[in-house]
């Protein structure tokens, strides 16, 4: 796939600023581009003349920066044909490691299942499995049971929901794509939360969608400029209820007041895990229009694979049409599984939320002890801190790291244009121990960054 010079600018963002050559900025900045994988492999990188013109350099810059790409083997050259993107081969035997330990990843922010209550459920859609038998098991909608206990999920949340409002589909990141198939054109301009779910932005990307993102700030959201923005959208897409990454809620005022002039999807995949208060109402109340998605991945478990669209009966005849292209249905034990969990409240349950609590203390008390000058506020729910470090250095941070036995999620995966290199998601899924350990290793690898080491790691898989 050819990448336009314009686009690789954007994605570059403020590249010139730092110190050292010009030429060495730009092939360090190329780098991490390919390395969080955001140059993916295999892309055709723009001639050195049309990327000096729209980064208003010389052509000397861009050439001697491809050279260096070329020498370090990121980059691969053949006669006559277009630099196109690579990786070096014969990693280091020691990638990945500390002496002695497994990595710890911080890359996937989603807990361990409960067990117990997961094979009690299982047990109980097993027993309940023969009555589907007699049908053929396509149900493109989801089965009955589950439709039901979703759109029971919402009316206890106080939103009037029929069964025929549900879709059901392998989780919320399907139920996006499904959406971006059913409602995008390419071109169409989507607004975004910025930063926002990195899967997400792969969706519309793919998509051909143009981005509009929108600040989403320490103090939250900007009314007037979601409002001005979705005046120039065909879609928007917000995460209002515990934001990936972030963790903000969005305030009933906002909610309230909010008036967008395109179709809107609400992200409602973070509502059950509210760490220091109630659940946000259903936004839904406030934009009767708004598309909800959901999903049981964070509340419960990411190995069900369930999520939902809620949306009219017209929207969703509309949707599974065209899933028939991709997929055929969910499956049914999964989806009797989940009726279960569903109508036993199994949403919000009050030890793994304390269990959330303890874990986001541990975290930041980490933070406090091993990297004092990195600022991480307190969210209100969801499972992941925001963390800001003082300088840009989040993508090197994050090739570095599984050196030093920990992979994180660098800031820019979750942002357009090169932003949030100051920032990482750190979540706070896995057990105290590991967190503190996880903290300490990641100060160790910034120790070696700062004394100039570099590190050649490809972007650990997110959710
Ligand atoms: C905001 C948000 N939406 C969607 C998803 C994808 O969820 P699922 O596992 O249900 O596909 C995630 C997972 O991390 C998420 O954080």
């Amino acid at each position: 796939m050819k990448v336009s010079a314009h686009a690789v600018a954007r994605m570059l963002g403020t590249w010139q600023e730092g110190p050292g050559p010009t030429h060495q900025r730009l092939s360090d900045r190329l780098r991490l581009l390919v390395l969080d994988g955001r140059l993916s492999l295999g892309s055709v990188l723009p001639s050195e003349r049309d990327l000096a013109t729209a980064l208003s350099t010389s052509r000397t810059t861009v050439g001697a920066a491809y050279r260096t790409l070329v020498d370090q083997r990121y980059v691969a050259t053949r006669a006559r044909a277009r630099a196109t993107v690579r990786l070096p081969d014969d990693p280091s035997p020691e990638r990945g490691r500390t002496a002695g330990s497994a990595a710890i990843d911080l890359s996937f922010a989603a807990p361990p299942a409960p067990v117990e209550i997961l094979h009690t459920a299982f047990a109980t859609a097993l027993e309940q499995l023969p009555r589907h038998f007699e049908r053929h098991g396509y149900d493109r909608y989801g089965i009955a049971e589950l439709r039901e206990a979703v759109a029971d999920w919402y009316r206890r949340r106080n939103l009037p929901t029929a069964p025929d409002h549900i879709l059901i589909t392998n989780g919320a990141q399907h139920a996006l794509a499904l959406l971006a198939r059913t409602l995008l054109s390419p071109r169409d301009r989507v607004l975004i939360d910025h930063p926002t779910y990195p899967h997400a932005i792969s969706t519309f990307t793919e998509a051909r969608a143009r981005l509009l993102a929108v600040a989403v700030t320490p103090s939250g959201w900007d009314t007037a400029q979601l409002q001005e923005a979705a005046r120039n959208a065909q879609l928007a897409y917000l995460i209002p209820d515990f934001h990936n990454p972030t963790g903000l809620c969005m305030p009933t005022s906002v909610r309230a007041g909010l008036r967008l002039a395109c179709p809107t999807v609400i992200d409602e995949t973070m509502t059950d895990l509210a760490l220091d208060g109630t659940s946000p109402e259903p936004f839904a109340l406030h934009m009767p229009t708004a598309i909800s998605i959901g999903s049981v991945s964070k509340s419960i478990w990411g190995g069900l694979r369930i999520g939902w669209i809620r949306a009219t009966p017209s929207l969703l005849e509309r949707v599974q049409q065209t899933r028939h292209a991709t997929d055929l249905g969910t499956p049914v034990v999964e989806q009797l599984a989940t009726a279960v969990l569903l109508n036993e409240h199994q949403t919000r349950r009050p030890s793994t939320l304390r269990q959330l609590r303890s874990q986001r203390d541990v975290l930041r008390a980490a933070l406090t002890e091993n990297l004092p000058e990195v600022q991480a506020p307190r969210p209100p729910g969801g499972v992941t801190l925001w963390a800001t470090f003082p300088e840009p250095i989040s993508s090197r941070l994050a090739a570095i790291a599984p050196d030093h036995g920990v992979t994180i999620a660098a800031g820019p995966r979750f942002g357009i244009g090169g932003a949030f290199e100051r920032n990482i998601r750190l979540p706070y899924t896995l057990p105290p121990d590991q967190l503190g350990q996880a903290i300490d290793r990641l100060a160790r690898a910034q120790r070696a960054l700062a004394r100039g080491v570099t590190g050649t790691h490809t972007p650990a898989p997110v959710a």
